[in-house]
């Protein structure tokens, strides 16, 4: 990185269910370190989806303005993390010839291959938000990660193509610009969250990354080292917390502390007291409960989420890929016994992954719950030119987004 692009600051914008956090972050030699980070609220979602315009809105203010605070500069421009069923991935392929004189792949061809690739049928009320390269194959030779100074006649290329709902953007968009922020793309969510928290070795060898939120699981599986599957649930580690209220007859804030101090997803686990004491509703009577029944409540839907995220696979993944490891991120992630319970499910080694490749405000956000927001200050600049979407894409910060993706790749 040369010196001229050292301070350039970048932002990012993690519209969750339960929380907005904004993330701020600049270019150093060493690579990114985060200056702000700022976290606010969100009561404006159901599950990744904006209900409540208004209420997005002020939460996104409420965040960004703690990050602006905390880094000292101004935040105009934001990488978007966009979730929700509307979301919707499939893998294609483009083919080029390779027009140059002397038939070496050069910049633009790389580009036309990939556009080519975006030829598909998505409907008029979508729109693709990713077009992500996964290997390349010039005159039948495949597995070329980058072609550039290649020379053949024909360049292919498989993508991951991931698209989504216009109306649903459009509200994104919206929040975002009424709390007088830039939109400078937008992200697909699980690609953030490995952009933070997977290892490049990860990638190549076989992973499946569960970005357990409070609305949403968010998935996203890596072979060869490019994504080949990436797909949202819609549940998420709330669902656990109402069925902790339903099953106890207590509110939901004496179950959500019940959940992240004493539950466990572990079935013989000694964590937490044997019993507890629970409020019930009206507040003047209490209840004993035992670990066991607490398990019994807990456990059904935690598996019910793995089995979702399983059933993914399943139908989607193609036989011959092979997965080595589970990584779990999102709040989510904090439940007690996780890794544990996620192993024994899916048959695989699991860690619960936290942010990394970045320095500056590290223990404030190397918390599974910052995976998003991190990885959008990560990916947002080298994604695929995810453009935003009312038809002004050539603004300053597409192009500092473009150096800044050449930067990173
Ligand atoms: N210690 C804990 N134990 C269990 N669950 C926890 C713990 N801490 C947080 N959570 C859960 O994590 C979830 C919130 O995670 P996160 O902040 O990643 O969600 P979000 O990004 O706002 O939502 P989404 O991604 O679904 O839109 C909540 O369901 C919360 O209860
Ligand atoms: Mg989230």
């Amino acid at each position: 990185m040369s010196k001229s692009q050292w301070g350039t600051t970048i932002a990012g914008l993690d519209i969750g269910t339960t929380k907005t956090c904004a993330v701020v972050a600049t270019a150093t030699a060493s690579g990114l370190e985060i200056i702000g980070v700022g976290e606010a609220p969100s009561t404006g979602l159901r599950k990744g989806v904006i209900t409540d315009l208004e209420e997005t809105v002020r939460s996104i203010e409420a965040a960004t303005e703690k990050a602006e605070r905390m880094a000292g500069v101004h935040i105009s421009h934001v990488y978007v993390g966009v979730t929700g069923e509307h979301v919707q991935s499939t893998n294609n392929r483009g083919v080029v010839a390779i027009s140059g004189e002397d038939r070496e792949v050069v910049r633009s061809d790389v580009k036309r291959v990939v556009d080519a690739s975006k030829l598909i049928n998505v409907g008029a009320e979508r729109q693709i938000i990713h077009a992500l390269p996964r290997q390349f194959t010039v005159d039948g030779h495949d597995g070329v990660t980058d072609p550039v100074g290649m020379s053949g006649a024909r360049l292919e290329v498989d993508t991951h193509i991931i698209t989504g709902g216009n109306t649903f953007i459009t509200n994104v968009l919206k929040c975002v610009h009424r709390a007088g922020l830039e939109p400078a793309g937008l992200v697909f969510e699980p690609l953030a969250s490995s952009a933070a928290t997977l290892l490049a070795e990860e990638k190549h060898v076989g992973v499946v990354l569960l970005d357990i939120g409070g609305g949403t699981t968010d998935i996203a599986v890596y072979s060869g080292g490019g994504a080949i599957h990436t797909a949202t649930i819609p549940v998420g580690g709330n669902i656990l917390t109402n069925d902790i209220a339903l099953g106890l007859k207590t509110s939901t804030a004496e179950a959500e502390l019940i959940k992240r101090t004493i539950a466990s997803a572990v079935k013989d686990d000694e964590h937490g007291r044997a019993d507890f004491v629970v409020k019930t509703l009206d507040g003047r009577t209490t209840v004993t409960v035992t670990r066991a029944q607490l398990r019994a409540i807990v456990m059904p839907r935690l598996l019910e989420i793995f089995r979702l995220a399983k059933a993914q696979l399943a139908e989607r993944l193609p036989r011959e890929v092979i997965l080595a490891e589970v990584v779990i991120t999102g709040g989510g992630a904090h439940l007690h016994g996780i890794e544990q319970a996620a192993s024994e499910f899916f048959g695989l080694p699991a860690r619960v992954g936290v942010p990394t490749s970045v320095t500056g405000l590290t223990d404030a956000v190397r918390q599974p719950e910052f995976a998003t927001a991190v990885g959008l200050v990560l990916f947002g600049p080298k994604g695929d030119g995810a453009t935003w979407h009312n038809g002004r894409s050539a603004t300053v910060f597409g192009k500092v987004a473009g150096w800044f993706g050449d930067l990173w790749n």
